[in-house]
């Protein structure tokens, strides 16, 4: 019998970088796999692709994770489809250019445009809202339907959270805002055998981060993703994949007792000073 067998997950942008490889993993670990994201026709598209291998208990649902309407109506599309949900990886989020300031530090001779105080408090509150509401309420919908059996949240923290990473500031609150809510709901929900865990992934390429690490040319590093990859004592950026092991540790039996976590998956960049 497979580590999931039975299980019902639901994963939340679903259609992204990260997620559709997290998806992936859950469905080879014999979940049955929600695919739930802003973008339906990527979950669609997703879902052929997953059923042109063999993995066919699959299902997708357009779910905008900050409306808590929409997130009813997929809530209630599962449970008439499967009845039950187990799992729930809170994995829409990430970052955004207007919730970035431009300048790394405030020097002489930065523009006020360039800096902190140049930051659109819109697009903070955009990048903000996604991170942190984007997980909580999801959390809220969907762990309902875990009362009666317990059940398991993932949610998506960051490097960000623990060490801020110039530029992205209002990514980097909302990461440490879900690290904090991880461990609160964690407490809150742990009677009822609801574990919550958080991932906390280093540096992938993604399209959200790709103009930061990467020159046009998609090859040669920016100054930036130097100074990533030699922070990181395994010297490269991780592969998906990567992370599909501490996922499907902490959503199975195996992790039982394990919960309020953040396991960073980076390869040893949060341990390493840098000197
Ligand atoms: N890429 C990295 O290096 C990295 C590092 C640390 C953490 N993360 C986190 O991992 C998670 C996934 O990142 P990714 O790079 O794979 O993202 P991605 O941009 O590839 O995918 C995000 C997905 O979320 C969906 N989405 C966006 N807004 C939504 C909404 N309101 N409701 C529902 N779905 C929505 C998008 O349609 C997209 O399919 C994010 O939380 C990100 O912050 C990424």
């Amino acid at each position: 019998m497979k580590r999931l067998e039975n299980k019902v997950a639901v994963v939340t942008g679903a259609a992204g970088v990260l997620c559709s490889v997290m998806s992936e993993s859950l469905l080879r670990e014999g979940a049955k796999v929600v695919l739930a994201d802003l973008n339906e026709d990527g979950a669609k598209g997703l879902q052929n692709m997953f059923a042109e291998k063999g993995l066919t208990e699959t299902m997708t649902v357009a779910a905008n994770v900050l409306e808590r309407a929409s997130l009813e109506a997929a809530r209630d599309k599962i449970l008439a489809q499967w009845g039950r949900i187990d799992i729930l990886v809170n994995g829409a989020g990430g970052n955004h250019p207007k919730g970035t300031c431009p300048a790394e530090q405030f020097t002489e001779g930065t523009k006020l445009e360039d800096s902190f105080f140049g930051l659109d408090l819109a697009g903070f509150e955009f990048v903000n809202k996604l991170n942190f509401i984007g997980s909580l309420l999801p959390s809220q919908v969907f762990c309902q339907a875990m009362l009666k059996h317990g059940g398991s949240v993932i949610n998506i923290s960051s490097m960000s959270a623990t060490q801020p990473l110039t530029k992205v500031a209002a990514y980097s609150a909302a990461k440490a805002a879900i690290d904090n809510f991880t461990r609160w709901l964690s407490v809150h929900l742990a009677p009822m055998n609801i574990r919550v865990n958080a991932i906390a992934p280093g540096f992938f390429i993604t399209n959200q981060n790709r103009f930061l690490m990467l020159e046009q040319d998609g090859k040669t590093l920016t100054p930036r993703g130097q100074k990533v990859i030699s922070k990181t004592p395994m010297h490269r950026f991780g592969d998906p994949k990567d992370l599909c092991g501490a996922l499907n540790y902490l959503v199975s039996d195996e992790a039982s007792f394990v919960t309020g976590v953040v396991i960073p998956v980076d390869g040893g960049f949060l341990a390493y000073s840098g000197v």
